[in-house]
């Protein structure tokens, strides 16, 4: 008879409030119930994980990986997957950069509760992706903001100019903007959401953030207040620099961070391959949910319940 003794995994933190490392676990193999609930826990606790040496080369080796989280989404609910993979969205410099700080696809019901990427091209020099923790944000609110911004909603949509790349002599931008708005979404989230696994109380706004509701604020009043809010996430205390190499994944908790990848590589190709875990509605400090106000995302992600995945 033998018995498996299982070893810790030694993560490195990165800084005191976001982000840690691991180099050379092998992430193409069947990882143990154990080993995947020890990533889950550093993912609670770091909110982003960055696996160097990796040995994670096919998106098939992507897509096991993030399916020990729980059900996968599809790739996007408006733009193509990679073709025959029908999980997995290229984040590919030829579609311009996401240089906006952003959660992904907050425009939807549920967005993904975790997201993840993997190094396919890189460029000789910058290419980094930088991710923000907005419970750092939440935490270095003014008592009297805090609470404010505890009451507060936010209308978050796919159909505003994020979707337009900023160099619109960019080849191509039209089609990819009207391609991404195909459908139009709105939803009405919360603008502090609690996370269901670790209580901890985030601001959940970003790119797609577009107005707050609230009867009687005008659109311009309402981008005053969530750049405010938005401020507080961009601090760099807040953010950890992720330098991408070769054979690399990063996983990160799409509840409570934000991320942003600097345009500062000039014309080099860079690719990243995205796959994301579907995710459960979010709640605010009160308990009430999100609610779609436009559009049916229901073809691009179930809805989880909290527990999903490991
Ligand atoms: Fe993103």
């Amino acid at each position: 008879m033998t018995t498996t003794v299982e070893t810790r995994l030694d993560f490195t933190k990165l800084g005191s409030r976001i982000g840690a490392e691991i180099r050379g676990l092998d992430l193409s193999q069947d990882l143990s119930y154990e080993t995947v609930a020890q990533i889950r826990e550093a993912l609670n606790q770091h909110k982003a994980l960055v696996f160097r040496e990796a040995n994670i080369r096919t998106d098939e080796d992507q897509v096991r990986f993030a399916s020990r989280f729980g059900p996968l989404t599809k790739a996007h609910p408006t733009v193509a997957s990679v073709d025959g993979a029908e999980n997995v969205l290229p984040v590919d410099s030829e579609d311009g950069s996401a240089n906006t700080w952003h959660t992904d696809v907050t425009f939807v019901l549920n967005p993904p509760q975790a997201s993840t990427l993997r190094s396919v091209t890189l460029p000789a020099y910058g290419g980094e992706t930088l991710i923000a923790s907005s419970a750092g944000a939440y935490q270095d609110l003014p008592v009297e903001l805090r609470n404010f911004a505890d009451t507060l909603w936010a209308i978050h949509t796919n159909d505003y100019d994020y979707s337009v790349p900023k160099n619109l002599e960019h080849e191509g931008a039209e089609e990819r903007r009207r391609v991404f708005t195909r459908v139009k979404y709105q939803t009405a989230h919360p603008v502090v959401r609690v996370h269901p696994l670790t209580g901890e109380r985030g601001l959940f706004i970003g790119g797609f953030a577009q107005r707050l509701r609230i009867v009687g604020l005008s659109n311009t009043e309402s981008k005053d207040i969530l750049r405010l809010l938005q401020a507080y996430i961009t601090r760099p205390e807040n953010v950890v620099r992720v330098n991408w190499e070769p054979n690399q994944l990063v996983l990160f908790d799409n509840r409570i961070t934000q991320h942003y990848a600097p345009s500062n590589y000039d014309n080099q190709p860079r690719k990243l391959n995205r796959v994301t875990v579907a995710g459960d509605v979010p709640v605010g400090v009160d308990g009430t949910k999100s609610q779609a106000i436009e559009g049916d995302s229901s073809h691009y992600s179930e809805i989880v319940s909290v527990g999903a995945g490991v």
